[in-house]
């Protein structure tokens, strides 16, 4: 795929991968991704700006050749993972008198992690430095956590363009390079950010902050779309870090006999009459992308499962572990399901979230299927809920 021109003296070189369906074994790609390098012409010095995929690094090169890169001085380096670093030792090979500029932390990682790189090979910088391509200045925002320790951005600062790598990207392999379609990509965006980002939202609310006094009037990412309109992803980034919590309850469930299915839909129904928006998901169909980018900002978060093998279902465990690790701003958590002989599932679900600073409302569990009694502690619970998000200021009635 070719490159494609931003300004004049500055591209995007890299590829994009429509066919990849999941990022680190894991997170589902329902839009394939890209992996964007910035090439950018100085009067003086040429630069490019990440690198890509090592599957993707002939395109890289190609794409170099096309736009007559006989030389390039420096290989800025915002992040060490390999998705933007796996082209490095090709790059160098083909441009030797290249040097890698990325800062102390990140320069450990690239040694770790590509033996063919040498020291001697990187130049480091310290935050707020800057590097002279003749008309053109980078200048280096080290952004830690973002979602490694080392991740930093860079910024060009005649033009105002922020590079920021993976930071306010989005995996989303487009023809177009600008955003066209805000709603699109508002949602590739959000689900990129509760995949990967969410567990790091003090750091960012942090590094939102050191932007505020940038003057930026575009951003590239190194994962889909540039942005021309900088407000755009800064305000949802600015949303989706606050504290604000929504009128929402998430049930993730699985069901395997219909009694946690009906467990789950009763509650669902109790909560929507009460006003609260149920966000329900069977863990066997789900994309689990879905249900990250639904705890994002929902109040609530209800794990429904049975009883299997003495403990919750293999299927909660993962969603569990996941939402412990993504580490939401979820204010109350609460478990229901159904077992058979002996209820030991709940204390158990309970253990996998040490993450969340929440308040847990008394776990629900039925023996076999619900009945009458049942179903009224399930309202109860609910009502427990309402009464938790009216107080929050989350409901209006
Ligand atoms: Fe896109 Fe953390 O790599």
């Amino acid at each position: 795929m070719a490159a494609r021109k931003l300004i004049e003296g500055i591209w995007e070189a890299g590829a994009r991968d429509k066919e990849r369906k999941l990022f680190d074994e894991l997170i589902p790609l329902p839009d394939g991704t890209s992996y964007n390098a910035y090439l950018i012409k100085g009067s003086e010095k040429t630069a490019l700006i990440d690198s890509v995929d090592p599957t993707k690094t002939d395109e890289l090169l190609e794409n170099l050749e096309n736009l007559e890169t006989e030389r390039i001085d420096y290989i800025i380096s915002n992040h060490a993972e390999q998705d933007h670093s796996g082209a490095l030792p090709a790059l160098l090979e083909r441009y030797p008198e290249a040097k890698i500029v990325t800062n102390e932390k990140c320069k450990e990682f690239l040694l770790s992690l590509h033996p063919a790189i040498g020291e001697e090979q990187i130049k480091t910088i310290k935050n707020g430095d800057t590097l002279s391509l003749g008309n053109r200045t980078l200048q280096f925002i080290l952004t830690p956590w973002v979602h490694w320790p080392e991740t930093m951005l860079t910024y060009l600062k005649e033009d105002k363009i922020l590079f920021t790598c993976d930071f306010l990207g989005s995996h989303f392999a487009s023809e177009e390079l600008f955003v066209e379609n805000e709603d699109e990509i508002y949602e590739a965006a959000k689900r990129y950010y509760a995949e990967i980002m969410m567990p790091f939202r003090p750091m960012i609310k942090n590094h939102l902050k050191t932007l505020e006094g940038l003057d930026i009037a575009m951003i590239a990412p190194s994962h889909g779309p540039v942005y021309h309109e900088p407000s755009f992803i800064l305000e949802a980034y600015e949303d989706w870090v606050s504290d604000n919590a929504k009128n929402v309850a998430v049930i993730p469930y699985v069901s395997m006999h219909h009694s946690t299915k009906a467990i789950t839909e009763h509650l669902a129904r109790a909560l929507e009459k009460r006003g609260i928006k149920a966000k329900v998901f069977n863990l066997t169909e789900t994309d689990i992308g879905e249900l990250a980018i639904s705890i994002v900002d929902a109040a609530t978060i209800v794990f429904a499962s049975p009883t299997l093998l003495v403990g919750p279902h293999p299927a909660i465990v993962y969603a569990g572990y996941l939402v412990n690790a993504l580490r939401p701003k979820t204010r109350f958590v609460s478990i229901v399901g159904s077992f058979g002989w002996a209820e030991t599932e709940s204390e158990r679900i309970k253990a996998l979230i040490p993450n969340l600073k929440t308040e847990l409302i008394e776990p629900v569990m039925v023996r076999g299927y619900p009945r009458e009694d049942d179903l009224k502690r399930i309202d109860e619970l609910a009502e427990k809920i309402y009464l938790r998000h009216k107080e929050a200021g989350l409901v209006k009635n």
